[in-house]
């Protein structure tokens, strides 16, 4: 079976520093990597930076720096927010590397040589903001503007030499892929938009741009620069080291399992970067999965709109692993969601500290006082202890089911059931009164920390910082948690020590 895994988010611009809707993206793709990487994959989770292109060059001639200065200050920021929000990612890469500029000279090459480019004239609408051509009846006006009616960003009419890919060509085996691959695209309702535009008729595809120059050069026309969306989706394959296709790292992760972008850029991912694959004879990706945006009021959060929400400052201030929570329970995956501060405190304050805090806290002190932190070895389960027990060996398939769909929506919701009925388990329980049970005192204590250590594994691709801190009352860490192992309802070993830990979250009072 093959063990490998391989994840991506997007690269993304660093024409300004990340927002909300950048951190969602790469929190999701974390969410699955370490997920997977629990599960026993060799993951290979990349992400980046997409460097070139004419918004970079504006963006850094507003700024009155070099391309390259302005590039290297702002991937930096990205770079630091992979930190900020403990991605595992494995790689970082810049379109501005020269390994990345290798493979895309050769990935242009091959498509020259197989006469998928031809040299032609542009004359249409572009807009700079998303790095995109349109047609007539992408466009709207309004106020005098021209925008383009998906994005809402302003378009310019362009007219240029332009090499052209041949993607009219590919139109029946993209429909193909589609048709033989019903998972290529998720969420399904994207797939059916997807599968509408292609069927609709495909044009080719402008690859080069003649009036700036940062980017990379077409191999054999020094006056051109190839599209930045050609440079861009390349690197999926650069950080494996393409064009060595003999290297380990492409021949075990290539194609890629998923790649987990925002629905703003499914063409791109669907539709021509497949196109481009198929024609240089490459095999296609797996998985194209295009989430919802974070919302700022109704509206997509974007620099151009001026309502950003800075992941950093409610890092700052909430800390990590409650946005992370909060993020994947509260916006329902797949579909566009808001970020509001009165939710996020109440996961805070009722699932996290109320719930999962508390029951580690109540259970541990119970051990402390009865047990001297012993994992009991007196236990004998009854129904009620199975009951619970086996919810998690009876889902476990559902669970990896639900994560190989993509479902984070059905995930979450057995994790808050699960803590919620562990609760109530302790509670109903009432261990402080059996005393003169020892049997039973035993029990209860250790179902509880197996439902603690059980509950705390499926936390950890959700906020991986609180799960190791609570995995640690086990001596279980990073490299030893196998999620298998939730199937197994004696994993604790009488006699051994547990750990104490400090109180995992803190309650925010709503009135601050
Ligand atoms: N550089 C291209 C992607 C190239 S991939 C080969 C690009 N960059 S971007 O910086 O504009 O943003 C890319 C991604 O960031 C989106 O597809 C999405 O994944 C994420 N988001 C940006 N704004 C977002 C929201 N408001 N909400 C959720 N995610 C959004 O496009």
């Amino acid at each position: 079976m093959n063990k490998n895994y391989y994840i991506t988010t997007p690269i993304y611009y660093p024409s300004a520093k990340p927002h909300m809707g950048h951190a969602y993206s790469s929190i999701v793709a974390d969410f699955f990597a370490r997920f997977k990487k629990m599960e026993g994959y060799n993951v290979f989770f990349l992400t980046g930076t997409d460097e070139h292109g004419q918004k970079i060059q504006r963006a850094a001639e507003k700024n009155n720096k070099k391309p390259l200065d302005f590039c290297n200050e702002i991937s930096k920021t990205f770079l630091d927010l992979t930190k900020t929000l403990n991605l595992s990612n494995n790689d970082f890469i810049r379109t501005t590397e020269k390994r990345h500029h290798n493979s895309v000279q050769k990935l242009w090459s091959i498509l020259e040589s197989k006469g998928e480019i031809y040299l032609s004239k542009y004359s249409g609408w572009y807009s700079v903001s998303d790095e995109a051509f349109y047609l007539e009846d992408e466009i709207e006006e309004k106020n005098g503007i021209k925008l383009a009616k998906q994005s809402g960003s302003q378009v310019e009419w362009l007219e240029e030499e332009s090499y052209f890919f041949k993607l009219s060509k590919w139109e029946n085996k993209l429909l193909e892929l589609y048709n033989n691959n019903e998972n290529f695209i998720l969420p399904k309702s994207r797939r059916n938009e997807v599968v509408s535009f292609v069927k609709s008729g495909l044009k080719d595809l402008s690859v080069s741009r003649k009036s700036f120059s940062w980017g990379v050069q077409v191999p054999t026309n020094k006056e051109h620069i190839i599209y930045v969306w050609l440079d861009a989706l390349t690197n999926y394959i650069s950080a494996l080291n393409y064009p060595n296709t003999d290297d380990n790292l492409y021949r075990n992760y290539w194609p890629a399992d998923l790649h987990m972008i925002g629905k703003d850029i499914l063409r791109f991912h669907a539709v021509y970067w497949p196109a481009f694959l198929l024609a240089a004879d490459l095999p296609t990706p797996k998985r194209v999965y295009g989430h919802g945006w974070i919302l700022s009021g109704d509206e997509k959060m974007s620099k151009s709109k001026g309502n950003i929400l800075d992941p950093i400052e409610i890092v700052n201030e909430y800390g990590l692993d409650p946005l992370r929570y909060y993020l994947l329970k509260e916006v329902s995956f797949g579909n566009d969601g808001n970020i509001s501060k009165d939710k996020l405190i109440s996961c805070i304050n009722s699932d996290l500290a109320n719930n999962f805090g508390n029951l580690c806290q109540r259970v541990l002190s119970f051990t402390e006082k009865n047990l001297s932190l012993k994992i009991p070895e007196n236990y004998y389960f009854n129904k009620d202890d199975l009951n619970i027990l086996n919810n998690f060996t009876n889902n476990y398939e559902n669970l990896i089911q639900n994560i190989n769909n993509q479902n984070i929506n059905a995930y979450m919701n057995f994790i808050v059931e699960n803590m919620f009925l562990a609760n109530k388990y302790f509670n109903d329980q009432e261990p402080w009164k059996k005393k003169n049970d020892i049997k039973r005192l035993h029990t209860i204590i250790y179902t509880s920390l197996e439902l603690i250590r059980k509950i705390s594994i499926l936390l950890y691709p959700v906020i991986p910082n609180s799960s190791l801190k609570a995995l640690h009352i086990f001596n279980l860490d990073e490299k030893n948690i196998n999620v298998d192992s939730i199937k197994d309802n004696e994993f604790l070993k009488p006699n051994l020590s547990i750990n104490k830990i400090k109180i995992l979250f803190n309650k925010i009072n709503n009135d601050d």
